[in-house]
């Protein structure tokens, strides 16, 4: 056991460093008047910043969560050290040699913090990773550098290495700096064998190390370079105490201090993407290491951008598809964080990597400039599944666009959007779809029990049609006698009890068709959950999760378990109830249109008179075919 550490050492410890400096390395501080500082807190999510700390008297508070302390208490809780492990990786820092009492210290004696061991042996490993990169085995990976784009600076400046393809070359160099085998295991340097003996996990590959946000090294990515190679591309360092996939970023050691500087982190696929955007002057990038981008990654880059207006991730992809993915998700998200996100597409399907070989170190600097704001980009993504040649495709992308910009719920970029997908739809009346947005978006807020003073228009609306009604009536009462609700609710069942029945056509439908406001809400509810084409186990919790009252939960459940009025619960009778809900809403357009022609009467404008005449030719045509067809002219 190493004894105690002496009082007088941790005490000069906590005075070596000031505590803004620690709490810099994680997160961004601004002056909070009064000589103190502020931030976002760590230990707990927030979207304003209530993080204090004192540098006079060395302490930091949370206004939030009430955590706080000197620096040794924020070292020990952000880093999950105990108190002597948080006293040896300040004083490590600061270069103070400590004094033990009771039995003294040696380096390499077993009993030092488990954390601070699996550090060392990183920090071992890595130096000896990138020295095998200069022994001739190691021909191969010099030249996959090579080919990449990367020469020996560049190496040196990332730390790239490369590990023996012998069995146990590592474990027995770190066995050697006194490490054991169990903290080599923990380490997940090495891996057991069939022979029982430690031996080492990466063999024969390039070695990136991975740092954390203060630098150092928590894990590694090691890449493949021989056919004989059966294991992955890949191969990343497994959980550990010290490295959790899902909070490291490959880069975030070097980009940090940019990234608080520009107020820009750029997101980007590979390790060798973080190298070439750094190499081409795009120092703010950098990448998930085998995961996808998830809330504890947001949580870092949110930490270090702060509520900065001006703050910005961008990613970028390598194919459309990929952006269009995550550009979708990024409404199920953080919104916060998606109204700061950008998309950059790489042409050619091209990784920045291979940009930067393609076509230089300015094409990467373009790409980065060239990104596109992600609503806007999930918003051209809807739209360019619709054919906007014609009214009805119009009709039918605003219908399904228009809740979507609903939902953003910054007002100025919501606005803003609106104006965009105006735009997007060739419709000159842009007020037409900035006050339908409002309207939905307006309705959306006073959800939730409460009959909305003013629902949305009813039917599909008309990428070409007048603006709407500014006074629109209340919605009905929920009246189970009236059949428009009898019909809302049927569908409604059907939506949570066989959502297989009414996807794909349900998650087209607009809140704004079910005229019973709490069904309204309910249909928000599924929309919220990721709508009925999602459907998957949790499907029913997740709607129960997304309502935003227990009244309108308990009506979601009670829709839920109510039987259906039917013999036969089959497509047949789904489509049924989709098209009595779908013509109910279309008729309501129709007299509403009628009612604003009769308004406008022949004196109006010519070309107000002849958008409102085409999209009433419009609906009466889609109901017609609804009419005859049924559910195949959804
Ligand atoms: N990745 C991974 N496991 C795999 C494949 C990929 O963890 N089996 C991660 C790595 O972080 C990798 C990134 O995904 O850096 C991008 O993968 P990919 O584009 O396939 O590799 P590149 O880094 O572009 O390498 P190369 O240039 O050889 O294709
Ligand atoms: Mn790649």
């Amino acid at each position: 056991m190493a004894g105690r550490i002496n009082d007088d050492d941790v005490k000069a410890v906590r005075d070596a460093v000031p505590i803004d400096a620690v709490v810099s390395e994680y997160l961004q501080l601004r002056n909070a008047g009064g000589g103190n500082l502020k931030g976002l807190c760590p230990f707990h999510d927030e979207k304003s910043p209530s993080f204090q700390v004192s540098p006079s008297k060395g302490l930091y508070h949370c206004f939030g969560c009430q955590a706080g302390g000197d620096t040794l208490d924020f070292i020990m809780k952000i880093d999950h050290l105990s108190f002597s492990e948080a006293v040896e990786r300040l004083a490590g820092q600061a270069g103070i040699t400590l004094r033990y009492e009771e039995g003294g210290y040696t380096a390499g004696t077993s009993g030092r913090g488990e954390r601070i061991r699996l550090v060392e042996a990183h920090k071992a490993a890595a130096v000896f990773y990138a020295g095998q990169l200069e022994s001739p085995e190691a021909e191969i990976a010099r030249a996959f550098l090579a080919s990449r784009g990367f020469d020996q600076a560049a190496a040196a400046h990332f730390g790239v290495g490369y590990s023996p393809a012998g069995w146990d070359h590592l474990t027995r160099f770190l066995r050697g700096k006194g490490f054991s085998d169990k903290e080599l295991l923990l380490s997940g340097l090495a891996q057991d064998s069939r022979s029982g003996k430690p031996i080492d996990r990466f063999r024969g590959r390039l070695m990136w190390p991975i740092r954390d946000i203060t630098g150092e090294v928590v894990g590694f990515g090691a890449r493949k370079l021989r056919d004989d190679d059966n294991g992955p591309k890949y191969l990343n360092t497994p959980e550990t105490a010290i490295y959790k996939k899902s909070q490291v970023l490959y880069g975030i050691d070097l980009a940090k201090k940019e990234i608080v500087r520009t107020s820009r982190a750029v997101v980007v696929e590979g390790y060798t993407d973080v190298m070439a955007c750094h190499l081409a002057g795009v120092t703010t990038a950098i990448a998930t290491c085998g995961t996808a981008f998830g809330g504890d990654h947001i949580k870092i880059l949110r930490r270090l951008l702060m509520d900065n207006a001006t703050a910005e991730v961008i990613f970028t992809f390598d194919g459309d598809a990929a952006g269009q993915k995550a550009a979708l998700r990024a409404f199920e998200d953080d919104q916060k964080f998606a109204a700061e996100t950008s998309i950059a597409i790489t042409p050619g399907g091209m990784d920045p990597c291979e940009l930067r070989l393609a076509e230089g170190n300015q094409a990467v600097e373009d790409l980065v400039e060239s990104r596109t704001p992600l609503f806007e980009f999930a918003l051209r993504h809807i739209v360019a599944r619709h054919n906007l040649e014609n009214p009805a495709g119009r009709a039918a992308a605003l219908d399904e666009a228009a809740p979507v910009v609903a939902h953003i719920k910054n007002i100025a970029i919501q606005h803003e959007s609106a104006v965009q997908l105006a735009g997007m739809l060739g419709v000159r009346d842009e007020q037409f779809v900035v006050k339908r947005v409002a309207q939905l978006a307006r309705w959306a807020r006073d959800r939730g029990g409460r009959a909305p003073q003013q629902p949305p228009r009813a039917g599909s609306g008309s990428a070409s049609a007048a603006p709407a009604p500014a006074a629109a009536p209340p919605g009905p009462a929920l009246n189970l006698r009236s059949p428009a609700h009898r019909t809302e609710r049927e569908l409604l069942k059907l939506a949570l009890q066989r959502p297989d029945l009414v996807s794909p056509a349900f998650d087209a439908y607009g809140v704004d068709e079910f005229t019973a406001p709490p069904y309204a809400t309910v249909r928000q509810a599924i929309q919220d959950a990721g709508g009925v084409a999602r459907g998957g186990d949790d499907y029913l919790a997740r709607v129960r999760e997304a309502a935003p009252n227990d009244t309108v939960r308990a009506m979601v459940t009670e829709l839920a378990v109510e039987a259906i009025h039917a013999k036969t619960v089959d497509e047949v009778y789904a489509g049924v109830q989709l098209v009595q809900v779908r013509l109910r809403a279309v008729d309501r357009r129709v007299h509403d249109i009628q009612g604003s022609l009769a308004r406008l009467g022949q004196g109006g404008p010519a070309d107000r008179l002849a958008a409102v005449q085409n999209e009433l030719w419009v609906l009466q045509q889609y109901g017609q075919s609804l009419r005859n067809r049924g559910a195949a002219a959804l």
